[in-house]
């Protein structure tokens, strides 16, 4: 069985990257009656960052050698890795069950915001393969960073999941949606550009959709 594990990390409520994320997941959710299904909210309820007992953990990890994450709580030996692990578990147990990882994810100075940086730290240990699994990146940014833009080349939010991805996980399949020009609506020197906010929104949408129903993401 199919199973979806859908993250968002937008400080805020009215959200693009949230619609976005949503519209993937109710149309991915009807298209697969009976799949799992797990949400975080990484920014309303964050996850805390690591600490000492992490880092010695992860140390342990890499000196014996463990990179299958069922040897992983073999290394948790003091009660602050004890402490430690109980937050960990239950943040990787969820990651490590899905096929499909779907993430809601605002561009903030350039990069992603600090709440799915906290949760990327907890759950990424060394060359752990999560190759097989599909991710789906649902972004918004208040400008717009496309191909031959003047700013993409301080596009440190696709770019950044991009190389995680690959690098950390060995996981290629990432597809990024972005509703771009967000700011459009409230900042008024981009506000000429509130057409084209519009149709990136739309755009993207339309494609979450597609992504989701078609089989494309599995
Ligand atoms: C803390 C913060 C930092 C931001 N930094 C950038 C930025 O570097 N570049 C940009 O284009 N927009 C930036 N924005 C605008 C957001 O990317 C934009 O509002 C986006 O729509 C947020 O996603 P959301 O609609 O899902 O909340 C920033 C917004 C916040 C709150």
């Amino acid at each position: 069985m199919s199973h979806l594990l859908h993250l968002d990390s937008s400080a805020r409520s009215a959200s693009f990257s949230r619609e976005l994320s949503a519209r993937f997941a109710g149309v991915w959710r009807a298209a697969h009656p009976g799949a799992g299904y797990t949400y975080r909210d990484v920014a309303a309820e964050p996850v805390p960052p690591i600490g000492q007992a992490w880092t010695e953990i992860c140390d342990a990890l890499l000196a014996g050698e463990i990179t299958d994450p069922a040897g992983y709580a073999s290394v948790v030996k003091t009660p602050e890795q004890r402490e430690a692990w109980a937050v960990i578990e239950p943040l990787l147990a969820e990651l490590l069950a899905a096929d499909v990882v779907l993430i809601g994810a605002p561009m903030y100075n350039f990069s992603i915001p600090a709440s799915l940086k906290l949760w990327i730290d907890q759950v990424t240990f060394p060359k752990m393969s999560l190759a097989g699994k599909a991710f789906v990146v649902a972004g918004a940014r208040g400008g717009t960073y496309l191909p031959g833009t003047p700013r993409e080349p301080v596009d440190h939010h696709e770019r950044y999941l991009r190389d995680f991805f690959a690098g950390h996980y060995d996981v290629h399949d990432v597809t990024f949606l972005h509703a771009e020009l967000t700011n459009a609506l409230v900042d008024p020197r981009l506000s000429p550009r509130d057409a084209d906010r519009a149709a990136s929104r739309e755009k993207a949408l339309l494609v979450a959709e597609t992504l989701a129903s078609t089989g494309t993401v599995a």
